[in-house]
């Protein structure tokens, strides 16, 4: 058994009465790229900021390597580092000038300091606007200054609250490509996302949120397997061709938007052939099930079991 680097116990947060957390249990093992899932409003944010012991459990336990985060906050920050969904840069200074600071509110000193403000600034390629006030800055270069401050101290654990949101496509995919490298160099990896293709590519397990509780948690591939199945045929057709399609298939998981029809199977080929002797379907199309339809079938659209 690979040892957890973070484990909640029964962890509930409760805002005016109303519990935004509700009996959370995860382990994180160490070294392993964790993803919290879930809709705006799930309870992510506010589980990833009680694991930081920012936000105050209203019950339950949180251990952080071992360390009960209520009672030694302090001793568990210095091994963190930490990227919350609000950036928190000192607005009138350079990006140089704001690790500066924050290195030295990690005590460290001259020459280690210019060191690793140095080697950050190429890590997440800062250079370029080194010396430019944070409040010129874009928001993916603010987004990956908050990344960069957040290694300063070359955490154990890095917390990452939605960290490619308002990225591009060339800046999101340099910062997978750093994030596997910490992960290579052991770092434990405990990430919140929207994007379900980044969840995919990054976790070895996910956990997904619905309304303050994990409905379900596993690696993605695991995730596929038990909610659905691996491929998916999507078409689009009536409701009448789709009971004609599926009349004796037994139970199969699908979904239905507007007009368009998912049907998920391990294979997706006798199926197909029945699509093209058939009419009044369009644009079948046959492709692995992702993460992002376990999430719809979890959280969202209305899932139903296909009955003879
Ligand atoms: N400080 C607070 N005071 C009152 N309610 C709060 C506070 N922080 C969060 N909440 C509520 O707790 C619930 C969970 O919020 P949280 O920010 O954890 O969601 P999230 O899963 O991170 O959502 P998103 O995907 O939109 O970032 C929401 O209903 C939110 O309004
Ligand atoms: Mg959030």
């Amino acid at each position: 058994m690979t040892a957890s680097v973070v484990t909640l116990r029964g962890v509930a947060k409760c805002f005016d009465g109303r519990l935004a957390v509700d009996g959370v249990n995860l382990d994180v093992p160490a070294g392993s790229c964790f993803g919290l899932l879930g809709p705006n409003g799930a309870g992510k944010t506010t589980t990833l900021r009680m694991v930081y012991g920012v936000t105050q459990p209203s019950a339950g336990e949180i251990r952080v390597f071992g360390v009960d985060v209520a009672r030694d906050a302090r001793a568990v920050r210095s091994r963190l580092g930490v990227t919350l969904q609000e950036n928190s840069l000192i607005e009138p200074l350079s990006p140089e000038d704001n690790l500066r600071i924050f290195g030295r509110y990690h005590l460290l000193a001259e020459p280690e300091l210019s060191r690793r403000v140095e080697e950050l600034m190429d890590f997440l390629e800062l250079r370029s606007h080194a010396g430019v006030p944070v409040r010129n800055l874009s928001g993916g270069f603010q987004r990956r200054l908050s990344i960069a401050m957040s290694l300063m101290n070359r955490p154990e654990l890095l917390i990452l609250d939605e960290p490619t949101t308002g990225l591009d496509p060339a800046v999101r995919q340099a910062l997978w490509a750093r994030i596997r490298e910490l992960q290579a160099e052991g770092t434990t990896i405990l990430l919140t996302t929207h994007y379900m293709d980044e969840a995919e590519r990054l976790c070895d397990r996910v956990a997904v949120f619905a309304e303050g509780r994990v409905e379900s948690e596993g690696s993605p591939r695991d995730l596929i397997a038990r909610h659905l199945a691996a491929e998916t045929l999507e078409l689009e057709c009536d409701e009448a061709t789709e009971a004609a399609l599926l009349s004796d298939s037994g139970e199969l998981r699908k979904m239905r938007a507007g007009n368009r029809l998912m049907v998920y199977v391990d294979d997706a080929a006798s199926l197909l052939e029945r699509v093209h002797g058939l009419g009044g379907t369009a644009r079948p199309v046959v492709r692995p099930t992702n993460l992002e339809d376990v999430f719809l079938a979890i959280t969202g659209t209305r899932i139903e079991e296909a009955e003879e």
